[in-house]
């Protein structure tokens, strides 16, 4: 059962199956739901070699109570990986081995599509998705590499990355409980009540759908705004309606174009965020 957790070892599975190509990778941070696991089943169908890292990367947390708070589970993920195929390379690095000269970031220029969002509500955090995103990159060195379009800002940007490396970046489309709410690790954290009432954060997205023909994107705003205003479990960070491809937020429609509802709420502290195509 291939777990390998030192450098040496990584390089010795990637000598042995040198000749095993294509490999695919899929990057996670553990704690693995249904979510997690569609992506490593679509790399497993699509290649020779499937890698999976396990990896809380501590430089994209802005939050330290939330990397404090972040769960873990290694155990309970290996056996659901290898439930879907026992060959797959499970990658569990530690943080000396991912950041050898110390714990910190490089800064990235990521064609602004790191300003609004994510990037503008958790400062660094990007900076920090990319160096890990780089490091595991160089490491493993992928044909293809899975994301989630759960965390749509990451895929765009993670594309980019991508690209300079010469690596091909495949997206996977979300998956949700049956309420609607997108699987999250986070999603743990919240109370039986809490994780039923937060399906308003799907419910708003598809309304964002619905109206998106009919009525200006202030309108909209306003309207979301007002649902959680009545809502006092729920903080809403910000919902915004973005261009898909520049992540810039877009105030009115224009003709070809193709826009995206990004939401982010705090439930009891706990954030959460979700993203819609809306045409
Ligand atoms: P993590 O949150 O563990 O997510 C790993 C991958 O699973 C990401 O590509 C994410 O978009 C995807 N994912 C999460 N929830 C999903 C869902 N409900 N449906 C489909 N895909 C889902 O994202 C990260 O880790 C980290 O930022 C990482 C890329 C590993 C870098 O540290």
């Amino acid at each position: 059962m291939p777990k390998v957790v030192s450098i040496k070892e990584l390089r010795l599975f990637q000598n042995e199956n040198a000749s095993n190509h294509s490999w695919g990778l899929v990057p996670t941070m553990g704690s693995l739901h249904e979510g997690h696991l569609s992506i490593i089943k679509k790399s497993v169908s699509e290649n020779l070699i499937t890698f999976v890292t396990i990896f809380v990367n501590p430089t994209q947390f802005d939050d330290k109570k939330d990397l404090d708070n972040y769960p873990s589970s290694v155990e309970s993920d290996l056996e659901k990986i290898h439930a879907i195929d026992p060959a797959i390379c499970v990658f569990v690095p530690k943080v000396s081995s991912i950041y050898p000269d110390g714990t910190a970031s490089k800064k990235y220029e990521l064609k602004e599509l790191d300003k609004t969002m994510e990037g503008q509500n958790r400062p660094g955090h990007f900076d920090g998705v990319a160096t890990v995103v780089q490091r595991l990159f160089e490491l493993i060195q992928p044909d293809v590499a899975y994301f989630g379009q759960k965390d749509f800002q990451q895929l765009q940007i993670v594309s980019l990355i991508g690209k300079s490396m010469n690596i091909q970046i495949s997206s996977v489309p979300t998956v949700r409980e049956s309420n609607g709410l997108a699987m999250s690790s986070r999603n743990n954290r919240l109370s039986i009540e809490l994780r039923n009432e937060a399906r308003l954060i799907y419910h708003v997205l598809k309304m964002s759908k619905e109206k998106f023909l009919t009525h200006s994107i202030s309108e909209i705003k306003t309207l979301i705004g007002n649902m959680f205003d009545q809502s006092p479990a729920f903080v809403l960070e910000y919902f915004e309606i973005a261009d898909e491809s520049t992540l810039k937020i877009a105030d009115e429609k224009q003709n070809n174009t193709t826009y995206r509802a990004f939401i982010a709420v705090k439930v009891d502290g706990i954030r959460l965020i979700d993203n819609l195509s809306l045409n």
